[in-house]
Formats: C-alpha cells, structure tokens, sequence
C-alpha cells in the first residue's frame, strides 16, 4: 500500500473523528457523530492492518474477544453505570498505551532521546491513567470506600513517587539501551501504577465523573505518546483529539461547579454527601402544596418549565414526567426541560434519562438560553434538584457554591419544587429557595408526586 494512500486515508479518518466530536455536542446529531467517529475508527484499523502485512492470527482473535466482551458489556449496563463503563474503557485504553511503549522498547532497545520520551510519557501516563480508572470505577461501582481516603504526608508521598518517576525518566532517557536502561523501565511502570493509586484514592466518590473525564484526557495523552513510538500519525491525532476534549470537558464540569480542578483533586470536598440533615443557611416559613394545588396552578399556567436534577434520576421519574408534559402540552401549555451542565451526577445525566423517555430534543433548553427568559415563565417545577437552582451561589458570598451559575428559577411567576424532605443537596447548604414567596413545596417522592398530577389531570 503506497505512503500517499495511507496517509490519505488517515486524514479522511481525522476528519471523522472531528466531525463526530462536533456532532457530539448536540443531542440531535449525536448519535450520527458516534457512527461517524466509528467509520473513523474503522477505516484507520483496517489501513493500517493492511499496511503492516502482518501475521493476522492473533489480531483477529484479539479483536473478535475486544468485539464480543464490548457487544455484551454495552447491551447490558444500565444508563446510570455508564460512567462506570467510560472508567473501564479508558483505563484499558491506558493499560494498551503502556503496554505498547513496553514492547516498541522490548523489541528495539537502542532508541532515540526523543523516542525515549516518548516511551516514558506513554508508559507511563498509560500507567497511571489504568490503576487511576480501576480506582475510579470501584469507587463508582461500591466496591471499594466511596470516602476520600486520606492520611498525614499522602500529598509529601505523592511528590516523592512524582521525584522518583521523573529521576528514572531522566536517567532512562539518556542510555535506553544500557543493562540498566531496561530495570529503570520497570521502575517507571510500577511508579506509575503505584501514582495512579495513590493519586486517585483521596478523592471521594461524588467527585469521580470529573476524575474520569480527566483520565480520559490521561489516555488520550498516552496514546499521543504511543502514535510517536511507533510513528503512527493517526494514533498522534486520535490521541491528541481525545487528551484535549477531556480536558475541555473537565474545564466546563469544574465551571459549571465553580471548583478548581485542584480543589477537585486535592481537597476531598466529595465526600460530604451524606450532609447534616437540615443543612446551613437560609431558613424560614414554607408554603407545602398538595397535588390538588398544584394541579390547579399547571393547569392555568401558559408556559411550564420542568428543571430535572439527581432527584430524577434516584426516583427514575423521567416517563412520569414526559406522561405530564404531553398532558400539560395537550391542554396548551408551553412545556420545556432547562438543563444544568452539571446536574445529577454525571456529564449529561439529565440528557441521558429524558432521552431515554423519549422527550423531544426541541424542549430541552440549556441554562444560558432559559435564565434570560425566566421572568416570562408562569410555572417552573423543580424535580429533584437544589444547589442548581440555589440562589446562594448568585448572592452569598459566604455560600461554597458562590459564583456557580445556576438556573433562577427563582424569577419565575411561581416555582414548584418536588422532594422528599428539607434535606440539602449534594453542596450540603440549605436553599433559600424554598422559602421565596413564589415558591411551593410539593413534599414525597417524584415519581409518586408526578403520577398523582397526572391521576389529576386526568381526572381518575
Ligand atoms: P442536588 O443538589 O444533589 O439535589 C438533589 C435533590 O434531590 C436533593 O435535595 C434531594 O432532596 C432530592 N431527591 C433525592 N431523591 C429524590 C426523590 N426520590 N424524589 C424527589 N427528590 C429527591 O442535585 P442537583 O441540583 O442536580 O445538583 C447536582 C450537584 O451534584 C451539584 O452540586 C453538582 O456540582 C454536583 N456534581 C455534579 C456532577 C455532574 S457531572 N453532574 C458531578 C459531581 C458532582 P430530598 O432528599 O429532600 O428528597
């Protein structure tokens, strides 16, 4: 196969990938930019399977194995474990990139500075991001503490195997090939192992989504790395597009949070979701309403806004709610889903469960289109969401979600909140919301609290 053919079909594969990645920002054209990621994929396998003229036993039996466990773990895990998942998938991604960088070196020991870097960088940042992810998904998964393990000098124990790493790399670097050359990769391999343990296990459960979208940056990184020790331009560029859109969604998770990432990664801040019961801050009279009551304000209302958060998802609400707006819709109302980039637990979490009710992607609305427009909306009904919505994080500077951009709707006409209890959400703080004039609050589980409207609605 000529170098032009293949490079060739390389760049079609870039332009692919980047064209699924744009795809994947809006839910309508995201499942077309998957596939189109995936041909991407495709087609850069198969060329450069072709090109190498290999022995292509193993690499089929390799692939039809990755095929079958891939087929099977993605039919079956549930939509709330997939962030579970995405930690597998980038730690495996890792765990090749190391492995890679191992047997390019294995083979050919006599390498250049730069190929020796490069063999360091992927092994390894590969390392690192394999037992990082497998820490990451046991924390997500139950299996191991959720709570941010932490003792005295873990960050003196973290700097000191970072030292070690980099003095290995050093003296790696400048004689590959020496006898030593090859027990300092070793070295190097289990310090990375090791680092990505101890690096991700201070870090509590609630604030693994942001850990994982860094580790997927991590493997990207890695097999940029890797593309270089086998001088493979389409692993550089797949490697290079997905180190840089997870940082780019780390970056717009911790914004959405108004955390820095170093808070995130050092200060164990995920560990207080089991908060005291009444929460701090603003406290004051409530307004309950039963379903009747706010039956009677939907059904008067000309424009309802639903804003979903990790309420939904715990009390699985979303049919219920889509039963309700079609009703709502049905009786002329204006009905729209606003959607918080960090509401729930996960990138999209919300997106994912109204997606699975089949709401229309034309009534989901994004905070910065919504928050203009609130003082317009008649009925907004919060479901199971709160430091979202909180106005704290726009007028108390005292609060720890100060400066987080919130969806007001607390501007609305009137503002319906269904939960459980007063008990706080995921920040731990009281919400002066629920005792604004405007607001009303409809106490019990959503789900049950929504199919009650919908018994009123229709009159049952
Ligand atoms: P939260 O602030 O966590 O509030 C969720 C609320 O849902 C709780 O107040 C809870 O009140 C209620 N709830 C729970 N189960 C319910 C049920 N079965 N029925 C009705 N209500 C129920 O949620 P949010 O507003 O979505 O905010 C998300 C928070 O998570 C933010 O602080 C965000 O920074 C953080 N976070 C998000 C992510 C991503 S990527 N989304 C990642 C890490 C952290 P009751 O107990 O009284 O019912």
């Amino acid at each position: 196969m000529s170098p032009l053919f293949i490079n060739f079909a390389y760049i079609f594969s870039g332009a692919l990938f980047i064209l699924g990645l744009k795809m994947l920002s809006s839910p309508s054209t995201a499942r077309r930019g998957n596939l189109f990621s995936a041909l991407g994929m495709f087609v850069a396998i198969v060329v450069t399977l072709l090109a190498q003229g290999l022995d292509y036993k193993w690499i089929i039996l390799g692939m039809a194995i990755g095929t079958g466990v891939g087929v099977v773990a993605a039919v079956r895990v549930e939509m709330t474990s997939m962030p579970e998942m995405v930690a597998l998938f980038n730690g495996f991604g890792g765990i090749s990139s190391l492995l890679l960088a191992w047997a390019e070196y294995h083979q050919h020991p006599e390498m250049s500075v730069f190929i020796a870097i490069v063999a360091f960088l992927s092994a390894f940042i590969g390392g690192v991001t394999f037992t990082g992810s497998m820490v990451a998904f046991g924390k997500l998964s139950g299996k191991i503490t959720q709570k941010a393990v932490v003792f005295k000098g873990q960050h003196l124990i973290n700097a000191a195997i970072l030292v070690t790493a980099l003095g290995a790399a050093a003296l790696f670097c400048m004689t590959p090939a020496s006898g030593f050359g090859y027990t300092l990769f070793v070295i190097i391999v289990l310090v990375a192992l090791g680092f990505g343990v101890t690096s991700t296990i201070p870090i509590g459960g609630a604030d693994m989504p942001v850990v994982i979208s860094l580790l997927n940056s991590y493997s990207g990184l890695a097999a940029c790395a890797a593309g270089f020790v086998i001088s493979n331009t389409i692993l550089i560029v797949a490697g290079a597009l997905v180190g840089a859109s997870g940082i780019i969604l780390t970056k717009i998770m911790c914004k959405a949070m108004n955390r820095s990432l170093s808070n995130v990664l050092f200060s164990g801040f995920g560990t207080k979701t089991a908060a005291h019961s009444e929460g701090d801050g603003p406290q004051g009279e409530i307004r309950p309403a039963t379903a009747e009551d706010v039956y009677y304000i939907l059904e008067a209302a000309d424009s309802v806004v639903f804003v979903p958060g990790y309420g939904l998802a715990v009390a699985q609400a979303q049919h219920v709610v889509k039963e309700l707006g079609d009703l709502l819709e049905a009786n002329d109302t204006e009905v729209s889903y606003a959607i918080h980039p960090v509401a729930g637990r996960m990138p999209g979490h919300m997106n994912v469960l109204l997606a699975e009710a089949n709401v229309p992607y034309d009534q989901l609305v994004e905070m910065d289109d919504i928050n203009p427009r609130m003082d317009m909306v008649d009925v907004c009904v919060v479901i199971g969401a709160n430091d979202v919505v909180n106005p704290a994080a726009l007028d108390d500077e005292s609060s720890p979600i100060y400066g987080m951009p919130i969806i007001e709707t607390h501007r609305a006409k009137t503002v319906i909140v269904l939960k459980r209890s007063m008990n706080p959400g995921f920040a731990g703080i009281q919400n002066a919301l629920f005792f604004a004039e405007n607001a009303r609050m409809y106490f019990g589980d959503a789900k049950a609290s929504i199919q009650d409207l919908v018994a009123e609605f229709k009159g049952d």
